[in-house]
């Protein structure tokens, strides 16, 4: 058995010092070590987004790399997204626009999401689709979804999960 390797890896703001084996995919180190479970395993093919996380503020599937590769770099999971007990515009976004059913996808769709609008704040619908292909959601239909992101995009202001906005002001920001 290869010989474990110690890494030390800042998860949603909290430095963790770990052995670890060095075949321990990075999404077993974030769910089974540290209990970030929102972190979601849905396909042993990397095609489904459930995994996606933030490395160094990149989307990456957490199922498609090592927790040594880790090693010395900053992660966040879908449980940083939230600010002293506020949820993120999209979170928020993605509960007003009720872009989920099981909820299966939705982390990896919220930090993939989040990803895209860092690179490309006001994208078009047809842009957030594209860059939404690497997730996967069974039971929404994606519209929804694409809603929600476009709501952020365009600056729609929802409440502290109050009900401020709907669906309805999501698609007169511009989806169809
Ligand atoms: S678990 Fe499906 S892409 Fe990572
Ligand atoms: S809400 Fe069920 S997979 Fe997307």
């Amino acid at each position: 058995m290869a010989s474990s390797k110690t890494i030390t890896v800042e998860v949603d703001d909290v430095s963790y010092t770990d052995d670890v084996e060095p075949r321990l995919l990075l999404v077993q180190y974030l769910r089974e070590r540290l209990g970030k479970t929102g972190t979601l395993i849905g396909c042993d093919t990397t095609n489904c987004g459930a995994c996606t996380v933030h490395l160094d503020g990149v989307s990456v599937k957490s199922c498609t790399m090592f927790a040594v590769q880790a090693d010395g770099h900053q992660v966040t999971t879908i449980e940083g997204m939230a600010t002293d007990g506020k949820l993120a515009p999209l979170q928020e976004a993605f509960h007003q626009c009720h872009a989920l059913q099981c909820g299966f996808c939705t982390p990896g769709m919220i930090m993939q999401s989040a990803s895209l609008l860092k690179e490309n704040p006001h994208p078009s619908e047809a842009e957030i689709r594209d860059g939404l292909e690497g997730n996967l959601c069974r039971c929404t239909g994606y519209q929804n979804i694409v809603a929600a992101v476009k709501s952020v995009a365009d600056g729609v202001e929802y409440g502290d999960s109050g009900v401020s906005a709907s669906l309805e002001d999501a698609q007169n920001a511009g989806v169809s």
